[in-house]
């Protein structure tokens, strides 16, 4: 402890996406000691791969939009599972949001008249992200970045978090070390925002980068927080496919957003056959129609290409499992034979230099390949729909860790918004909670001394388990058995496996010393993609239903009893993880009535 780094905030963030951003910028903002640490370089964050834009009711292109319907579209999007207030507050407050942005230096593109353009989702009833070519997210970051270092904010970049600290039931800190040169460092702090990003680094094929390992969900759980709906995995359906070396990599639903169609080998734009009935009246049942539609926007009626997400993976899947995918295991996005060459520089830059530079394919000239790829976890750290708090005091969550915004599906442009709305919420709840706090929580030695010396394990081994073996053998076990389509044999295969894993990780060996050690890191984070991967296993066994971003070939429909039900994880303080079934809050009525109001 003497030599130990240390330092003391009010509230300190984990992580530097959108969501831990903007949550900073809040708690220095009403006065909060506040400090970001992440993993990364600041500005390396998953938000960079929300490409396409913020959904936000503007009706800057279409005035009949307003916070209900998006509200309503967020719902079904999400198959009624969404916590309807998270869902109601980031529909009210997602405009303003993008407004402030804007003032913070956001350069929107512009519709003619001026106003922020806004363009095409899928399952959005309207036009309504707001977009910076395909860049959106990059923009965010960098406008978030630029006002949180103005505000003279504390950053401890390439610094790993742990282990929380917990004194009697609240928050006290967090223990970290350096990723350069592996010493430790005590962050004592009031109140702690977690704000990690995902999980997907336990698939195999993923669009998340090295950091996405579950650190927030883990370090929730580890400290007796309670985790939501880990089930719920979306995976994106245009994702890279070849080469091999940039297989998973985004590719952004612009692309549909603003014309682009799918094909299979035979040609055919397949995505007609999986219209499912509920969209059915809204679609149109010919190609031809579909583009007379998509041009005109008469009544506004969507191309079954902008279907919600998981219904758009599935179909893709099972385009290639029946024989009509491309010899690489995807299908054909085509963009070339609908827009002209210059609307497809002028709206998607990135992906048309993405293709040229990583695959040398020019996507103005020819279809190009694309399929599933795991992007996002909508299960998450269980919190309140108003402040962002978890289940223990102190601890707060926004963006992709928490849970229950986005339901069983997430809708692609709500997460750029999700992490603006709630990760200013939280910013705002965390500082008023450690300003009433009075003193501050105590660190104990021994629980210092505790971590310092459980993290340094791995070196005490000469002979081991390999910690790229074991996630290599994790990300195979999870793309094999707990993908897309599910079933009860393979889910049982895998929370053994997991288990196995579980026993060998607590074996792992790592050669060399604490200096930049890739090995070592990655040993550390093994326990969080462990976990995760067990909750999303178990989670998914339970759930004996279709919904969202869960498919159950054995359970292909929809449940009435697992439509009003969270599944809710805890682990106590003996280690035992449970999971319990818990009923949704309840809707209002007069947000209720909503979804009897005709179509508009
Ligand atoms: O396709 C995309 O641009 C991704 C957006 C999102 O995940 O929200």
């Amino acid at each position: 402890m003497a030599d130990l780094e240390t330092h003391d905030f009010d509230v300190i963030v984990v992580g530097a996406g959108g969501a831990g951003l903007r949550a900073a910028i809040e708690a220095q903002a009403q006065g909060a000691r506040t400090a970001v640490i992440c993993k990364s370089l600041l500005g390396k964050a998953h938000t960079v791969m929300a490409e396409g834009g913020i959904a936000a009711s503007m009706g800057n292109v279409w005035s009949e939009d307003n916070w209900q319907v998006h509200f309503r579209d967020t719902m079904r999007g999400g198959k009624m599972l969404n916590n309807w207030r998270m869902a109601q507050l980031h529909a009210q407050e997602a405009p303003d949001r993008v407004l402030e942005l804007e003032e913070w230096g956001a350069l929107f593109d512009r519709t003619k008249e001026g106003l922020i353009s806004q363009r095409d989702f899928g399952g959005h009833r309207y036009a309504r992200l707001a977009h910076v070519g395909d860049r959106t997210g990059l923009e965010m970051i960098r406008t978030l970045q630029q006002r949180a270092v103005s505000q003279g904010m504390a950053v401890f970049m390439e610094c790993k978090v742990h282990k929380l600290i917990l004194d009697e039931g609240r928050v006290a800190g967090a223990l970290a070390y350096w990723r350069e040169t592996g010493r430790f460092v005590l962050f004592r702090a009031k109140a702690v925002i977690l704000a990690t990003g995902g999980i997907g680094k336990a698939w195999q094929v993923t669009s998340n980068s090295w950091e996405y390992t579950g650190d927030g969900h883990s370090l929730a759980l580890s400290t007796g927080a309670d985790l939501i709906d880990m089930e719920f995995v979306q995976f994106h359906p245009t994702g890279m496919v070849w080469p091999p070396s940039v297989r998973g990599i985004l590719v952004t639903e612009s692309v549909r957003g603003d014309g682009g169609v799918l094909r299979n080998t035979d040609g055919k734009r397949f995505m007609f056959d999986y219209i499912p009935e509920v969209f059915a009246a809204e679609t149109a049942d010919s190609e031809a129609e579909a583009d007379r539609w998509y041009e005109d926007h008469i009544n506004n009626r969507r191309p079954p290409e902008l279907l919600p997400r998981d219904e758009v993976a599935r179909a893709i899947n099972s385009e290639v499992k029946a024989g009509r995918g491309t010899e690489h295991g995807g299908v054909y996005l085509d963009i070339a034979s609908r827009r002209s060459a210059d609307f497809i520089r002028r709206r998607l830059p990135s992906m048309y230099h993405q293709f040229k530079e990583l695959a040398d394919v020019d996507i103005t000239a020819t279809p190009f390949e694309i399929g599933p790829t795991c992007h996002y976890v909508m299960g998450g750290v269980k919190v309140d729909a108003d402040t962002a708090q978890s289940t223990i005091p102190g601890l707060y969550a926004a963006g992709e860790v928490a849970g229950g915004m986005h339901g069983s599906n997430r809708l692609g442009g709500n997460s750029l918004g999700d992490l603006l709305v709630f990760g200013r919420r939280a910013g705002l709840a965390a500082a008023e909670y450690a300003q009433g706090l009075g003193a501050a929580p105590q660190v104990a030695d021994s629980e210092v001394d505790r971590l310092t010396a459980e993290a340094l394990d791995p070196f005490n081994r000469t002979t081991g388990e390999n910690p790229y073996s074991l996630q290599y053998e994790l990300q195979d076990t999870m793309h094999k058995l707990v993908g897309i389509i599910r079933v009860r044999s393979e889910l049982e295969e895998a929370i053994e496996k997991v288990g196995q894993l579980k026993e060998r990780a607590k074996n792992v060996a790592v050669e060399g010393h604490r200096q930049f050690n890739p090995g070592w890191h990655l040993a550390l984070d093994l326990e969080s993609l462990l976990t995760v991967s067990e909750a999303v296993a178990r989670c998914a066994l339970l759930r004996e239903e279709s919904r969202g971003g869960h498919t159950r070939d054995d359970f292909p429909s929809t449940s009435g009893y697992w439509s009003k039900i969270n599944n809710t994880i805890h682990r106590d303080s003996t280690g035992e993880t449970t999971i319990t079934q818990e009923p949704l809050p309840e809707m209002p009525d007069e947000l209720k009535a909503l979804f009897e109001e005709p179509a508009k």
